[in-house]
């Protein structure tokens, strides 16, 4: 596999690549594949599909996480956490989590609920809207350029920049140009960061916004230097811009289609933490990641080797049967979801606590006011399968309630 085509294009035969290629209804397609070839070799390295292998390989020191060969997406450097491991990845994590965590970002509440709120206003009573560009891409960018601390008018910038890195084949037409422009965008990206922190450094960092906090963050009783700042703030706009939007797109094609449970969401919202939950699992976004593995392992009698490359399925272990009794079943009562749509071991998300506050509220709120719409027949969803799985076109019927 070319260097270059690490995270944007599976290997041929590896096997995910039939399953959920622009599909909408994988999931049958995964259960067969963790039944058939738990562990499937192809050209690339090794899939994984299995619930239990995945947990424990993501918990092992020897295998590293996505920046193992280098940095991914992009970056002119390995980008801070995901492309690190070991003890200098703990260190970071050590240092960021608390930022993310559900007391530091519940002060966002009341302002993702006025923003929902806006955004449905600004469909304007109409009965037909475009959800993906209308409502599932704006609402977590401004809430994140928001938390953040950069200028929502530099929303287009941003999107344009974190669009290149992450679906680079849109606007190219071989492996080459594809490289070539993420290349490109990383460097325009970091350079209009950098402007930005040095503007915020010159007005005074002391705001309650993350850049504030990272940039008066210490590592061994040392601040961050400039690159290292650069590095943090990249990988939160690439992570907390686009996988939100993915998960609230294809959870509510979902909901379009399945009127008895969307309409229990709007009649008994106390069930939307766990429907969120539920759904997580059975969509999950953020389909695949990669990892590598530093010294030969054996898994299920294949052997995988010393420097060879491993995917691992989030999806496939999330529609395990052995971990999940009927996994095609959505089933919001589920009990013991330890669903694993944020990852499992050293480098799972970051940004949970975020995305579940942000996606519980739009539930809330959008359900209120819409709690009937369906999907138009003669204008279907667009699903795509590139760095994650969502319809990036969303029509909806809507019923307003009275
Ligand atoms: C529903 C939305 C989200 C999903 C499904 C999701 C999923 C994931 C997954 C699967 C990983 C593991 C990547 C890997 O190991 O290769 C990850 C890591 C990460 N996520 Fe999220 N994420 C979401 C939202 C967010 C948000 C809003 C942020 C930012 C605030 C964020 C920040 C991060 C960071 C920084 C990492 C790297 C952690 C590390 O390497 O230690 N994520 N996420």
């Amino acid at each position: 596999m070319p260097e270059y085509s690490r995270n944007y294009i599976r290997a041929h035969d590896d096997p995910i690549n039939a399953a959920v290629a622009a599909v909408k209804e994988p999931q049958p397609e995964y259960v067969r594949l963790g039944q058939e070839c738990p562990v499937a070799k192809h050209s690339a390295g090794t899939t994984l599909f299995k619930f239990a292998d995945i947990v424990e390989l993501t918990r092992r020191r020897d295998i590293l996480g996505e920046g193992a060969p280098g940095p991914s997406m992009g970056a002119p450097r390995p980008m801070i956490p995901l492309d690190l491991d070991g003890p200098e990845h703990a260190r970071y994590r050590r240092l960021l989590d608390p930022l993310l965590a559900p007391r530091a970002i519940a002060y966002l509440e009341p302002e993702v609920r006025r923003l929902t709120n806006e955004l449905i206003d600004d469909f304007g009573q109409t009965d037909r809207v475009e959800l993906y560009s209308q409502f599932c891409v704006p609402l977590p960018s401004t809430v994140f350029l928001n938390l953040l601390g950069l200028p929502v008018e530099d929303l287009s910038i941003i999107n344009e920049l974190k669009e290149n890195v992450i679906r680079p084949q849109r606007k190219t037409s071989s492996d080459a140009e594809a490289f070539a422009l993420v290349v490109d965008s990383g460097k325009r990206a970091i350079s209009y960061l950098d402007e930005r922190v040095a503007a915020r450094e010159a007005a005074g960092a002391n705001g309650k916004d993350l850049l504030s906090k990272i940039l008066s963050m210490e590592v061994d009783g040392d601040r961050l230097t400039r690159d290292q700042v650069l590095d943090v703030l990249w990988l939160l706009v690439i992570a907390g811009l686009d996988t939100v939007t993915s998960s609230l797109s294809s959870m509510f094609a979902w909901l379009a289609e399945h009127p008895v449970e969307r309409h229990r969401l709007a009649a008994e919202p106390s069930v939307i933490p766990a429907a969120i939950e539920e759904l997580m699992r059975y969509e999950t976004p953020v389909t695949a990641t990669d990892r590598w593995a530093t010294e030969d392992i054996v898994v299920r009698g294949q052997t995988i080797k010393a420097g060879e490359h491993i995917v691992v399925s989030w999806a496939a272990a999330n529609l395990d049967p052995e971990e999940f009794p009927d996994p095609l079943t959505v089933n919001f009562d589920r009990k013991g979801n330890r669903h694993i749509a944020f990852a499992s071991g050293f480098h799972r998300c970051l940004g949970s606590h975020l995305a579940r506050l942000e996606m519980r509220v739009v539930f809330e709120e959008f359900h209120k006011r819409i709690p009937d719409y369906r999907l138009i027949d003669e204008d279907p969803p667009q699903w795509v399968y590139e760095s994650s799985r969502c319809p990036t076109y969303l029509p909806l019927q809507l019923n307003w309630a009275q």
